[in-house]
């Protein structure tokens, strides 16, 4: 099997995830932080472990502010609907993800206005097309920073600067860039993280950064193994946003995933990868290769072809993993002119070889041919 859906999940995960996830759930199995006993303590110590390897990665100030979720989607649901009131107005880029979108406007019901900066053809998003949106009533914007369909990275730093000089909160989605390109906690207010992707951690994995000041309502209320004795939910990070038993196994696989990136060289491997990519890929004929992919995630328009009958081809006749359709990105697919034959997307890992894209390319070249 050559693996090329690593945007939609990493595959496979690294020994030392695995071996972390089996170990914790043999030794270590105490619920975090709901007793004083030595496995509850082992196992409060291994999320504190993970929390301070994710906050080290994005440089925050203190590990307090990482806040464990199941995924990117409820860190991206905590964050919008967390902060954004009656009257607010929310800035959304054109290439999001349904995560965003649908949580996005599922609040236009609370009276929140939902308005949608256009990034180009490639799916790159520029200050102009923001700045001329933002008013006094603008409270959150929130940007993809790599497009999870094309692999276009925007120019985040640029764009979150001028939109937080003018008061407002940013939100950035890093579900395709941590692990993979340097995501800095310096630029942005929050930073939604899906574990299970380019951090190399199980599914069930995932967080969000909030900086210290900003203040978000509770999305679920619940124990925290902290001030009982209250009916209302701590003031403190991250008990405050972490009701209910966290997912401690996933988190200790979830440690060791971020310690592997940070030892293998992951971010270096992955660049060459997707240089090599653009490179083979573009050279396909009967496809054209869409965006501008700054990470290993190329999505290619067909000539005559259903995206989504060459991607079963590929797996049935070659044992080739790829991902096509619309990518739960419909809004990206609309900015990129695709919404009516989707892309067939192939997306690299680090245990990928140069050897597995040149396979692709190639069964990809024949069954177009
Ligand atoms: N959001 C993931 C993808 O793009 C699942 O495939």
């Amino acid at each position: 099997m050559i693996y090329l859906d690593n945007a939609a999940t990493t595959f496979p995960k690294p020994d030392c995830v695995i071996n972390a996830v089996t170990d914790f759930m043999r030794s270590s199995g105490g619920n975090p932080g709901r007793g004083g006993h030595t496995l509850s303590r082992q196992s409060s110590d291994k999320i504190f472990e993970c929390r301070e390897e994710l906050s080290a990665l994005i440089g925050a100030d203190s590990p307090q502010q990482i806040i464990f979720t199941k995924n990117a989607t409820e860190a991206i649901n905590l964050a919008i609907k967390g902060c954004v009131k009656k009257g607010d107005e929310i800035i959304i880029s054109s290439m999001e993800h349904n995560s965003v979108l649908r949580s996005s406007i599922d609040i236009e019901k609370e009276g929140v206005t939902v308005k949608i900066a256009r990034a180009d053809a490639d799916g790159y998003l520029n200050e102009e097309s923001v700045l001329p949106l933002i008013t006094e009533r603008t409270r959150l914007l929130c940007v993809i920073h790599a497009s999870n369909v094309v692999g276009t990275v925007n120019p985040i730093e640029k764009i979150f600067a001028a939109a937080r000089s003018r008061g407002v909160l940013t939100l950035l989605d890093a579900a395709q860039t941590a692990g993979i390109l340097d995501v800095n906690c310096s630029y942005a207010d929050m930073i939604a993280f899906a574990g299970h992707k380019g951090l190399y951690g199980p599914f069930g994995t995932g967080a969000l950064y909030i900086r210290n000041g900003v203040s978000l309502d509770t999305l679920i209320e619940g124990g925290t193994g902290s001030l009982s004795e209250s009916a209302l939910m701590p003031d403190l990070l991250p008990d405050r946003f972490e009701a209910g038993t966290l997912n401690a196994c996933g988190i200790a696989g979830l440690c060791e995933g971020i310690k592997f990136i940070k030892a293998e060289g992951v971010m270096e491997k992955e660049r060459q990868l997707t240089e090599f990519m653009i490179e083979q890929l573009s050279a396909i004929k009967g496809a054209r290769l869409m965006g501008k992919p700054g990470v290993g995630v190329c999505g290619l328009l067909l000539k005559g072809h259903d995206c989504v009958d060459i991607a079963s081809r590929l797996d049935s006749e070659y044992s080739i993993a790829v991902r096509a359709g619309l990518h739960c990105s419909p809004m990206a697919h609309r900015t990129l002119g695709t919404i009516s034959k989707g892309l067939l997307r192939l997306s690299a890992g680090f245990f990928n070889t140069k050897d597995d894209i040149t396979s692709a390319a190639a069964a990809i070249e024949k069954l177009l041919s």
